[in-house]
């Protein structure tokens, strides 16, 4: 089986990061949120994926990802020249697929237990389509599905009155037959071609379309304190090491991830938190809940809860609950909360 990930989207909503970034490319508990999800992909078993992106942002995704072989896959590029819908991005890649099922998985949504459960189910009972699905409080932000006699039977993309609170998480197999939906499907009232719709078609012609349920946290990323909330929750998962320095004045406790060259010196490093390559941590409090870009500077700071992109400076300041892009800087100064600073920005917070 192949999977399709989808990068489109402008992620306006997680401005100003998503001016410089590409939204699937903010990095998450020290990694990019799509080599997450890439992750997932390669613990179903699939090693062959099209990564479906913007020709704007392609080459930040193949600087980054390349051909996927550090991460054990073997990746390709296809091109969504428009952002016109998941499905429209999903026909992008029927050269890709060929004639087999596939997985298409939303590049910036983050299961606790990843892929396996619908790729599993798929390759067990071989329906039309399989769908991932996860009860949530407020179904009119999602595409929601209604089920009867265990298949689904109603799908909705993004209803005012959900008939149900199950919300279609982005993780799905289809066969083939999907992109005659998506050819046949009309745009949407958002003026998409979507997905929700083109399962809706399926059940309509007589194709089976089997709900998946979700075991374990499901996080999609749309803005900032998605983002902090994807962090908490995957530096929940890591897998403690300590490769760089700390020095004797420095305690480090709990699951804390010091790659190599970080230098911590009259600090206490607080887990879950990851501290990127080449990090300089001084005489300050990080974590819990803390990720540090490669190459960040921390001195007589305290953070907590919070992302520090590559590069970033934060100096003499207590920050919580906040998102600062690559090489910014954050001085001061007492206590900064909830502070979303791009790439390059900078503040002073008064003392
Ligand atoms: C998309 C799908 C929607 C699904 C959601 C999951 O919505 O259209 O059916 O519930 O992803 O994150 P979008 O993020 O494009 O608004």
């Amino acid at each position: 089986m192949k999977a399709v990930v989808l990068c489109g989207g402008e992620g306006t909503r997680l401005r100003p990061f998503t001016f410089t970034q590409a939204k699937h490319l903010l990095p998450v508990a020290g990694r990019p949120v799509v080599e997450h999800a890439l992750g997932a992909v390669r613990g179903a078993g699939i090693r062959d994926v099209a990564i479906v992106v913007s020709p704007s942002v392609e080459g930040q995704f193949r600087e980054r990802l390349g051909d996927g072989a550090r991460l054990g896959l073997h990746l390709s590029y296809v091109l969504q020249p428009e952002p016109k819908g998941l499905a429209h991005a999903v026909l992008c890649a029927e050269e890709y697929v060929g004639d087999e099922p596939f997985l298409v998985y939303l590049g910036d949504n983050l299961l606790e237990k990843g892929v396996t459960g619908v790729v599993d189910l798929f390759r067990s009972r071989e329906p039309s389509a399989a769908v991932a699905l996860c009860p949530v409080e407020d179904p009119r932000r999602f595409g929601v599905a209604v089920i009867e006699g265990g298949r689904l039977v109603r799908l909705v993309e993004k209803p005012k009155d959900p008939p149900s609170d199950l919300a279609i998480v982005g993780a799905y197999v289809f066969t083939p037959v999907l992109f005659q939906a998506a050819r046949e499907v009309k745009p949407s009232f958002r003026g998409e071609l979507e997905l929700t719709d083109c399962l809706q078609w399926l059940v309509d012609h007589g194709h089976p379309v089997l709900p998946s349920p979700v075991d374990g946290w499901w996080q999609d990323v749309g803005r900032p304190e998605d983002l902090l909330a994807a962090n908490r929750l995957l530096l929940g998962q890591v897998e403690p090491r300590v490769e760089g320095q700390a020095d004797g004045d420095s305690m480090i406790e709990g699951p804390v991830v010091i790659e190599r060259g970080v230098q911590v010196s009259g600090s206490r490093v607080s887990g879950p938190a990851f501290i990127g390559a080449g990090a300089v941590v001084e005489r300050s409090t990080v974590g819990p809940h803390v990720a540090i870009g490669p190459r960040a500077v921390v001195r007589r700071a305290a953070i907590a809860r919070a992302i520090v992109m590559d590069e970033a400076r934060i100096e003499g300041v207590a920050l919580q609950d906040s998102v600062i892009g690559r090489r910014a800087a954050v001085r001061g100064g007492r206590v900064a909360v909830q502070t979303w600073l791009g790439d390059d920005g900078e503040v002073r917070v008064e003392p």
